[in-house]
């Protein structure tokens, strides 16, 4: 069978079957295992929802408690991990210490026994448990501190909270922060989740599966967005400055972070909780100095491009939720990693179900049957096009 059309960015092209994850964009629809984000927001967890993704049914009392019981007996990072994250450079990026931690892992753990239910049942548990803790554990090293212990008495979102802040959080806060994880945690064969579908269809370790993972979730396009949000918010600087913002940016035909979705044609539904438990935290800590600006953008992006269907997407309000939580800014996509590693995985344990090796084609576009000219009678071939790159 062959198939001659080309479509940049796979847009439309199913690429795998999957029973984890569905996503209606031209309703705002999004279920995990047929379970709504609204039902799952409201009455589960974190660990639930990873469990649920992973696994493919809601856990019973006992399967949960022995789930969260050996995530937590696995949080804590082998020193070794910890002096290699003591070289790193602390001006680096966290998403790029994560991906180098989480690839780490391997080296540890790297007995790759996929056919083997409780070598996969390991490496679910090492790496929920142990990607939270590198992520705060960078947060700390990089200020020079060293990096704290995890606790066992809080559960997983109040404990990374505690890890990255140094202080027990407000029980609202770490209920919020597990929300905002649960909505984070899967989404369908985005990029990320792809990137890690054709590393696992190689038959690699897990730890190598996610640390591709991670670096694709890092693009500013991706999951590298939600940080982006906030330096733009920034820059608008106030209600007045948004509408020439907005304009000088259409001119330049440049993005507006946290706006537009492949396949979400309205708000994305998890914009909308976001955006709620974004007010929840005003309420009770204060209102954020960047909210007015935000609601300015989306009334003046959604007058201007609602009609091509270009509404917040996730990334839009998340930012603002993880600032009253005292989360630094160029933490936002490693928080995401921390949740999206659900989906990963669960994408993983998927893939090895009906493995095949991902290995498309290709519309081959350059010349065939060229000479070979010898090195002093070439002229440069240099693409004077890779001059004016294009990041936009
Ligand atoms: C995530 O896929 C997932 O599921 C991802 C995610 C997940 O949970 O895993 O939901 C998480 O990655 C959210 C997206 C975060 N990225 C951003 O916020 C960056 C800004 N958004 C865009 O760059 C863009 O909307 C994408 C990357 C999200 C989607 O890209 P597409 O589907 O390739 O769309 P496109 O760039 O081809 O745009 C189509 C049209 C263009 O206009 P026309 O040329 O047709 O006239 O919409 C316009 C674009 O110019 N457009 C935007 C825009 N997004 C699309 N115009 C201005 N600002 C934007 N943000």
């Amino acid at each position: 069978m062959t198939f001659c059309e080309y479509r940049p960015g796979l847009e439309g092209i199913p690429a795998t079957q999957s029973s984890i994850s569905f996503v209606d964009g031209q309703n705002g629809i999004l279920e995990y295992r047929g379970i709504t984000i609204e039902d799952l927001a409201q009455h589960s967890t974190f660990l639930e929802t990873s469990y649920l993704l992973i696994w493919g049914g809601l856990p019973t009392e006992e399967e949960l408690a022995e789930f969260e019981h050996e995530i937590r007996y696995h949080r804590r990072l082998k020193y070794r991990i910890r002096d290699m994250m003591k070289c790193f450079p602390e001006s680096g990026h966290p998403m790029d210490a994560l991906q180098a931690c989480a690839a780490a892992l391997g080296l540890f753990y790297s007995r790759r026994a996929l056919d083997n239910p409780i070598y996969i049942r390991d490496a679910v548990v090492r790496l929920l448990a142990k990607i939270p803790t590198i992520v705060a554990a960078f947060q700390l090293m990089r200020k020079g501190n060293d990096p704290i212990q995890p606790r066992d008495d809080l559960d997983y979102a109040a404990n990374f909270l505690y890890m990255l802040t140094e202080r027990e959080p407000d029980p609202l806060a770490a209920r919020i922060f597990d929300i905002c994880l649960l909505l984070h945690a899967e989404h369908t064969i985005n990029a990320s989740t792809f990137s890690a579908m054709v590393t696992a269809s190689t038959l690699t370790d897990p730890y190598g599966v996610i640390a591709s993972a991670v670096g694709t979730l890092a693009g500013p396009l991706h999951g590298g967005a939600n940080e982006e949000v906030i330096m733009m918010l920034e820059e608008i600087g106030s209600v007045d400055n948004v509408e020439p913002y907005l304009e000088s940016c259409l001119q330049r035909k440049s993005k507006i972070m946290g706006f537009g979705h492949r396949v979400y044609k309205v708000k994305d539904p998890r914009a909308i909780i976001l955006q709620n438990l974004a007010e929840q935290l005003f309420e009770k800590f204060g209102r954020d100095e960047y909210y007015d600006i935000a609601l300015a953008l989306e009334k003046a992006v959604s007058d201007r491009l609602g009609h091509k269907g270009i509404y917040p997407n996730v990334d839009f309000f998340s930012g603002l939720v993880y600032r009253k939580l005292g989360i630094p800014t160029d933490l936002f996509t490693p928080v995401f990693a921390i949740a999206r590693t659900a989906g990963w995985l669960a994408h993983w344990k998927e893939q090895l179900g009906e493995n095949r090796i991902f290995r498309p084609t290709q519309i081959y576009t350059g010349a065939r049957n060229a000479p070979y000219v010898s090195l002093e009678k070439r002229h440069s071939a240099h693409d004077e096009s890779l001059l004016n790159f294009v990041t936009s």
